[in-house]
């Protein structure tokens, strides 16, 4: 009889230091997360209407992938996960012209190398967001500069204002520099396409300062 009491308990023990170990470490992370009502966030007058119509940040954030910088949403990961499921237009949907392509950039910095994917960028945004006036559509063609970026302009337009902030440094520069070089020299060698995607970058000759890979250096 006591053998099985004794039995019984130790299992429950086990339950209960199981359940400890896992309830505290499951939410934490996403229920840290906390918004400023509509009233308090210095955006809207507080004795004006739209407060109370207005869904509040944490009813409409809280169930979304959380992030730990930024509005607190990883907004990627929610429309991966179909969490949302954005309008392209108010009326009638865009032509959603697709190109998937990764663009690596700053090869010759002292940061890793930057990734830009264009596939999570053409999720959301249509080619003219950016082509021609902010980048033109050739790789190397646009002199990219963190400090124009800090300054909002390049992909501090976006970065820092409505997606991302400039603070997440390696979300941006996520790519060792001998993976990137690696990777050039992958699709380098897969050339000639038949149908390439995109204009060949210009030769060596034309640009002094690059390397022999093709990427953008300077
Ligand atoms: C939104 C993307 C993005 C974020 C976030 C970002 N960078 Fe950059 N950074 C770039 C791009 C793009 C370039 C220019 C690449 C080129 O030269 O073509 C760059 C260039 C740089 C350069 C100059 C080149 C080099 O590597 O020496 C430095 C330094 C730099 N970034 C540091 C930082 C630091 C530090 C942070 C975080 C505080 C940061 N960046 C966050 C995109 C980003
Ligand atoms: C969020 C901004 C953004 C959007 C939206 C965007 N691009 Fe780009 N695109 C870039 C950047 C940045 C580069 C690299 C520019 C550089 O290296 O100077 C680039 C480069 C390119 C290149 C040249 C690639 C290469 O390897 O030479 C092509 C082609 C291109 N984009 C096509 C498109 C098309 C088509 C769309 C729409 C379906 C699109 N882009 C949407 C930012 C964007
Ligand atoms: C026209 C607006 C716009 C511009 C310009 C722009 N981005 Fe973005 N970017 C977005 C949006 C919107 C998202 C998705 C929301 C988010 O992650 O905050 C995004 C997401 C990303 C992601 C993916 C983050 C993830 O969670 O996977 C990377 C990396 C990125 N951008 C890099 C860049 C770089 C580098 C540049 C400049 C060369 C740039 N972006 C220019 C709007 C822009």
């Amino acid at each position: 009889m006591s053998a099985r009491l004794r039995g019984t308990s130790l299992r429950h023990l086990v339950c209960c230091l199981c359940l400890l170990l896992i309830f505290p470490t499951l939410p934490a992370g996403a229920d840290d997360r906390s918004w400023l009502p509509l009233a308090k966030d210095g955006l809207r007058d507080p004795g004006g209407p739209a407060v109370k119509v207005l869904q509040q940040p944490a009813d409409a954030l809280s169930p979304l992938a959380p992030d730990n910088a930024g509005n607190q949403v990883r907004w990627v990961r929610a429309l991966r996960d179909g969490q949302i499921n954005p309008r392209s237009s108010l009326r009638h949907p865009l032509n959603g012209e697709k190109y998937d392509k990764d663009v690596l950039l700053n090869l010759n910095g002292g940061m890793p190398v930057v990734r830009f994917p264009h596939s999570v960028h053409n999720e959301w945004l249509d080619c003219t967001n950016c082509h021609d006036h902010l980048f033109k559509k050739q790789r190397g063609a646009t002199k990219i500069s963190m400090f124009l970026i800090l300054q909002g302009e390049q992909c501090g337009v976006c970065h820092g204002a409505v997606a991302f902030p400039l603070t997440e440094c390696a979300r941006c520069h996520s790519v060792k520099r001998s993976d990137a070089l690696a990777e050039l020299e992958r699709e380098a060698a897969a050339k000639p396409s038949p149908t390439p995607p995109f204009e060949p970058a210009p030769t060596p000759s034309t640009r002094p300062s690059a390397g022999k890979t093709e990427g953008k250096a300077r």
